[in-house]
């Protein structure tokens, strides 16, 4: 299969499959700056096309990380999961690898398989930069600058406890550096609800958030620094056997620009 990739103005680029399969890839950066996220429905479940394209797209800058396997992350929901990405659970809005010192920009989500009980479960949330600020500040009192000092601690095994302020700045830009499943609050209530700084990031997200349903072959690219994803809980399909089942199954690459 052979793919041309053009890239027009370094925002917008296509991808046109020369064996004719209409409509063309539109990848539009300006719209993921507005909304966090575009979602291209019936891409195709096909990895190694989105990573060729991808690769283009990046001029080669694609994440490279050995924990996730490589530049494609390919995984799905299973039974007693030690992994965040694979529990059933619910998982918490984040940004993907916060503590490096400069996490990718982009994330590129492709469902190969959508929930067993979708499109009630295994949908995805993300929330934009811009409506978590104005809804901290609107609600809580807290400004884009008091979110660049307010932070949430980190406690890993073996290391001494660190904190990260939720926004930091990135060539010139405000980024979200986050993970809610992995943060802790410092000290107890710090705001005048009685609420932890956690606390109130996370029902702040739950209020923002903008819901949306991917199915077989969708793909979805996010802001991985303007915005906050997470996806909902996820089910299990057992087959009769009781050993094999059916659960979602996501590919993500992560990319610079
Ligand atoms: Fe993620």
């Amino acid at each position: 299969m052979i793919h041309d990739v053009d890239v027009d103005d370094g925002k917008v680029a296509r991808l046109k499959n020369s064996r004719a399969k209409p409509p063309s890839l539109e990848v539009d950066f300006e719209a993921i700056e507005r909304t966090g996220y575009q979602i291209i429905r019936d891409y195709g479940p096909n990895i190694e096309r989105l990573k060729s394209f991808l690769e283009s797209l990046s001029n080669g800058k694609l994440f490279h990380s050995e924990r996730i396997g490589g530049v494609v992350h390919q995984f799905s929901v299973l039974p007693g999961a030690k992994s965040l990405a694979e529990q059933a659970s619910c998982g918490g809005y984040h940004t993907d690898f916060m503590f490096q010192p400069r996490p990718p920009a982009y994330i590129a989500l492709l469902c190969l398989r959508p929930d067993p009980k979708h499109p009630v479960f295994g949908r995805n949330q993300i929330v934009h930069r811009d409506d978590f600020i104005a809804k901290m500040e609107n609600v809580f009192g807290l400004s884009e600058a008091d979110l660049k000092c307010a932070a949430l601690r980190y406690i890993f095994p073996g290391r001494p406890a660190f904190d990260v302020p939720v926004l930091d700045n990135l060539d010139g830009r405000t980024i979200f550096r986050l993970h809610t499943s992995l943060a802790q609050d410092r000290n107890g209530p710090i705001l005048r609800s009685g609420l932890g700084l956690k606390e109130a990031v996370e029902a702040v997200c739950s209020d923002v958030a903008q819901d949306f349903v991917l199915d077989r072959g969708d793909l979805l690219i996010m802001s991985n620094h303007i915005a906050l994803h997470r996806r909902s809980e996820c089910t299990l399909a057992y087959r009769s056997d009781g050993t094999s089942f059916d659960s979602r199954e996501i590919a993500s690459i992560r990319f610079d620009l």
